[in-house]
This record gives C-alpha cells, structure tokens and sequence, in this order.
C-alpha cells in the first residue's frame, strides 16, 4: 500500500488541528516540514524524526509528494503554486487564497501540473454535512427550496495576527469564517450559487475588520440559503447544538465573556505572541489532548425540502416529515478532520475524484470576494461572473 509523503508549510494553529489526523493515517507519512520559527521546526524533528527546512526552495527540493498549507492567508497563492510548479500534491488549508485571481492562477498551476489541488479542512467536509448532503442527493425530501445557517462566535476576539484584522489581507470573518458557511451550503444544497446579496458589519473600531455579515445566497434550481454570522462575542450559537463547541467538545456557557476578558488583559504589542503560544511547538500547546467526542460543526444548520426540513448537529441529523420527527445518529467521529486527509490521499492516489479540488474552492472564494462587493456597493452580485471576469482578464 503506498502512502503520501507530505510536507508541511506553516507549524501553527491550524496544523495543529489537522495533525491528529494527518498522524493516524494508514496511507500518510509527515516526512518533512518548513516554517519561518525555530522552535516549532525544533520539535517537528523531534517528534517525527523528520527534517525541517527554513525555506521552502528547501521543502520542495526533499523526497515529498505532497504538501500541506497552513500558512498565513496571504501566502496560500503563492506557496501552493511553487509547490505544484515542483510537481507536489496540494492540501491548502481555507480560505483557498483571498482574491478570485489568485484562486484561479492556482487552479491553472494545478492542471498545467496534472496534480491535485485540495482546499480543507473546512465544515463542508463535516460528518454530518456529509451524510445529510448525500440524503438530499438521494432525492427522498423533494428539492432543497431554503437553507438557514446562524453562527455566533467570539472569533473577533481571540488573539489575532495583524493580517487577520486587515481586510486588505483577507482580515475579518468573511475570507476566515464565511469560506466554512459558504462550503457547508453548497455542499448541502449542491448546486452553483447565481447570486449573493449581504451586508457585512465592522461594529468596533478596535478590531477594524468585518466581524459579522447577514447574506442572502441563490443557487441554480431557486433554492435560497440565508447566512448569518456574528463574531463579536456576544450571543453564542452553541446554545442552539446542544453546547457542543466547533471542534466537537462539551462547552460550559459560565465561560461567558471569558474572550473578551483576556484579550483586555494582554498589551496590544504582546497579542501575536498570545496567538503563536496556541501554535505547535509552543509552551502549552498540547499535541496530545483525547479526541473530541463529537463532530465539529460550524453553528445552526438547518435544510428545508420540499417534504421535509433538516437539522444538522454535532450528533447527528434531525429529520422533520409531514407527520413525524426522527433523530438519525451519527456515529462519534474515529478523529477528527479525517475526512479532510481521507479525500486528499484518495484523490492524490487516483482513488477518487475529489469534491472540493481547486475549481470548488475557486467558487467558495468568488462567494466570499462577492460577499463583500455586495455590502460595498448594495447590489446583488454573481461570484460566476467575477471567475468569468478573472479569467478574461488573464487570456488578453
Ligand atoms: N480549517 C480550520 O479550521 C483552520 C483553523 C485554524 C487555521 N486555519 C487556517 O490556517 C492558516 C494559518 O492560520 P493559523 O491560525 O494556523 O495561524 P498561525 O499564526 O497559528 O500559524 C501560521 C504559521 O505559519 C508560519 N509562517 C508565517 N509566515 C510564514 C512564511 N512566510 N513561510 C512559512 N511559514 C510561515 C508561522 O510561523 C506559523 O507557524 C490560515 O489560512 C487559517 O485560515 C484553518
């Protein structure tokens, strides 16, 4: 059975959640890694007894097949397209990149390379989103007429990068946040998205950025799904799954207001740093926490059919007909974010063909770069004719 080489680019919080899964895989071997900070390059070797670079000229040159991108938004571009260009697989973490062009040059690299260029994790790749995406599929409900998606968070308040609140470099909710809400509706309802009308909200003018949105999305077909999320720490949508966090653990709601509190206990210099102490190969940042007994989610999810509605929750689906409910379980998941390396490694292998390569995550990232061209200028945008824009563009 050949396993996937794969290289990592970016040690941080996002490999971090990825790892377990990326460790347990049968068909995967972690052979090497690069990141700009010493010490998570220092426990890397440690801990896997593989080498680590400080560049990526380095990575790419080492016995790889794959690369795995958890770096910084703004540098998902151009990483992956170096990375395609050496002939490696891609596995870029969400957003794909933060403008249309940039997904769309990568999707190019893909193809002139003939390898896979996969965006996840994301909560499109869910347990749950799945097994509901394929009963609808199967047609049994009638056509999907509405979805309604609510997420309320504390996202806005959480020690941040200064990019993560600079619009400009795909800063606030909308590239970090909608790109998960985004892929869950269009996986469930699966079909194009023809428009997106939204209003987008920057409501504190110390965390300058886009920290809530409300967006109407049409889909081919007429069905509707309406997005709504809040980062700013007030309400938490937890409440509505049975306060099961994100990343599928029990939450205590008496933590209320506990983000806020310690972000005002921390200078504003020494914020960055709070962040990188969540990271790999920082003090306190565990490896080895017990899996999550749940599913991760991302908030209130609910699909309404023809003949009947959908309620998706970190343990399972609820099942609305004419005349009876019906909880379906879902088995807890083995680890989490599983399906994400699952898909990347059968897609690599030629095993499978994958649901969310580069061409899904170019229209993801059209919805999102939509999102906010629709709150700037008040009209309804269609994110299929900003890829068309783009691409007429590159071929003059
Ligand atoms: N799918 C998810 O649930 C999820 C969760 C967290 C993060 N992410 C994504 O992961 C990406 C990184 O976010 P994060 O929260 O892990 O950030 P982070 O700051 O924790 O980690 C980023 C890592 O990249 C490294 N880095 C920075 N510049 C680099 C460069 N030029 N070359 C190589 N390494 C470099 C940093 O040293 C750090 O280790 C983002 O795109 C984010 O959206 C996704």
């Amino acid at each position: 059975m050949k396993a996937l080489r794969i290289g990592i680019v970016g040690l941080g919080r996002g490999f971090m959640l990825t790892l377990p899964a990326l460790r347990a895989h049968p068909r995967v071997e972690i052979a090497a890694a690069f990141d700009l900070r010493a010490s998570p390059r220092a426990q890397f070797t440690r801990e896997f007894g593989a080498k680590s670079y400080e560049s990526l000229e380095g990575l790419l040159a080492a016995d790889i097949d794959a690369v795995y991108i958890a770096t910084p938004h703004e540098l998902h571009a151009t990483q992956a397209i170096a990375a395609l260009g050496a002939g490696k697989h891609v596995l870029v973490e969400k957003p794909m990149a933060i403008s249309v062009a940039e997904c769309v040059a990568m999707e190019a690299a893909a193809r002139r390379a003939g390898k896979l260029l996969l965006v996840g994790p994301s909560h499109g790749f869910d347990a749950p989103v799945r097994r509901a995406a394929e009963l609808i599929a199967s047609g049994g409900f009638g056509a999907v007429r509405q979805l309604t998606a609510m997420n309320f968070t504390d996202f806005m308040y959480r020690p941040r990068r200064p990019e993560e609140l600079d619009s400009a470099r795909g800063g606030g909710v909308v590239y970090s946040q909608a790109a998960h809400q985004i892929d869950v509706a269009r996986r469930l309802v699966g079909r194009d998205v023809t428009f997106v009308r939204a209003v987008a909200g920057n409501w504190d003018s110390s965390r300058p950025s886009e920290g809530a949105y409300a967006a109407m999305m049409g889909f081919e077909g007429g069905a509707v799904a309406s997005l709504t999320y809040s980062g700013y720490a007030h309400y938490d949508s937890d409440e509505l799954v049975n306060w099961i966090s994100e990343l599928g653990r029990e939450k205590d709601p008496e933590q209320y207001g506990d983000t806020r509190r310690a972000l005002r206990n921390l200078e504003p210099a020494t914020e960055s740093a709070a962040k990188i102490r969540r990271a790999y190969g920082e003090d306190g940042a565990s490896t080895s926490e017990p899996p999550a007994p749940y599913h991760e989610h991302f908030g209130f999810v609910l699909v309404s059919c023809e003949r009947a509605d959908l309620k998706l929750s970190p343990q399972g689906i609820t099942l609305y007909g004419d005349e009876h409910r019906e909880f379906l379980a879902i088995d807890p998941p083995s680890l989490p974010r599983v399906e994400v390396i699952d898909e990347f490694v059968e897609g690599a292998l030629g095993l499978v063909q994958p649901i969310h390569d580069g061409r899904w995550g170019v229209k993801t990232v059209a919805c999102c770069a939509a999102l906010l061209e629709s709150s700037r200028t008040g009209s309804e945008i269609a994110p299929t004719a900003m890829i068309i824009d783009t691409l007429e563009a590159v071929s003059v």
